[in-house]
């Protein structure tokens, strides 16, 4: 695992935008595997920014977002499938055709989610996941306790994670209590990973994933076992993280 520590969140979110750059230079009908929440946003930004002077092109890559909330149509504000249009899509040239989002109405959650597992595969897997780490250290909306070998699936939110996704919610709307996630199986599968994250907050999750044991109770412990992931984090976000003796400074 590598790991690498900028001194700004601004700096951190160059190297992932440069990460997801190169994939899809070197392969440009790679399948991206993309998160949404407040970290992400500056890495799209950079993306966007890179691709209005002619830096990158998305017309043949895939585009598998991580999760998206249950019981809320795709045209919701509160939506993922509303932000990724808005913070990264629209702004791109990803055909639409290539864009995957669980779709948050389905009737069926699960028979949705074995379709997306299954749309997963027919691309030959993810080539980059790019993912955020949630202060309890949840990958996507993998909470502590989710095993290390679940795949696409409907799950609880916790309260921790629905208070600290609150702030994106209209007060008096209802807040999705599910969602549909990528696994931590599915995620693991993805030939390489990326992980951001930024902020004090996010430190004792950090800490706990990268130094800790590997346990069902963080799951940001399973990229342990994942062969080619990297780490971006600021300077915050490391505080903790004094007790990994091989931290790779690199500011
Ligand atoms: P955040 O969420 O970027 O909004 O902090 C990260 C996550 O929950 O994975």
């Amino acid at each position: 695992m590598e790991i690498i520590v900028k001194d700004t969140v601004d700096e951190a979110s160059a190297i992932v935008a440069e990460i997801l750059l190169r994939q899809v230079e070197e392969k440009p009908d790679c399948a991206l595997g993309l998160p949404t929440g407040a970290t992400p946003l500056g890495v799209y930004a950079r993306l966007i920014e890179d691709f209005r002077n002619g830096c990158g092109c998305y017309n043949r890559a895939h585009a598998f977002n991580l999760d998206e909330y249950l019981g809320i149509p795709g045209t919701d504000t509160a939506s993922y499938a509303f932000y990724m249009r808005e913070n990264l899509f629209r702004h791109i040239d990803f055909m639409q055709r290539n864009i995957h989002i669980p779709d948050g109405s389905a009737a069926d959650a699960s028979a949705e989610a074995t379709r997306y597992e299954t749309q997963i595969a027919a691309r030959g897997g993810i080539d980059l996941m790019f993912l955020g780490l949630g202060r309890n250290a949840h990958i996507g909306f993998n909470e502590p306790g989710s095993p290390h070998d679940t795949r696409t699936r409907r799950v609880a939110l916790t309260a921790s994670t629905m208070e600290a996704n609150a702030r994106y919610f209209a007060p008096g709307s209802r807040q999705p209590t599910h969602a549909i996630t990528m696994g931590i199986g599915t995620i693991l599968e993805s030939r390489r990973i990326v992980v951001l994250a930024t902020g004090i907050e996010k430190a004792s999750a950090v800490a706990a994933s990268l130094a800790g044991p590997m346990t069902d109770a963080v799951p940001g412990s399973a990229l342990a076992r994942h062969a080619h992931t990297t780490i971006v984090l600021d300077r915050d976000a490391a505080h903790e993280l004094d007790r990994i003796l091989a931290l790779e400074i690199d500011a």
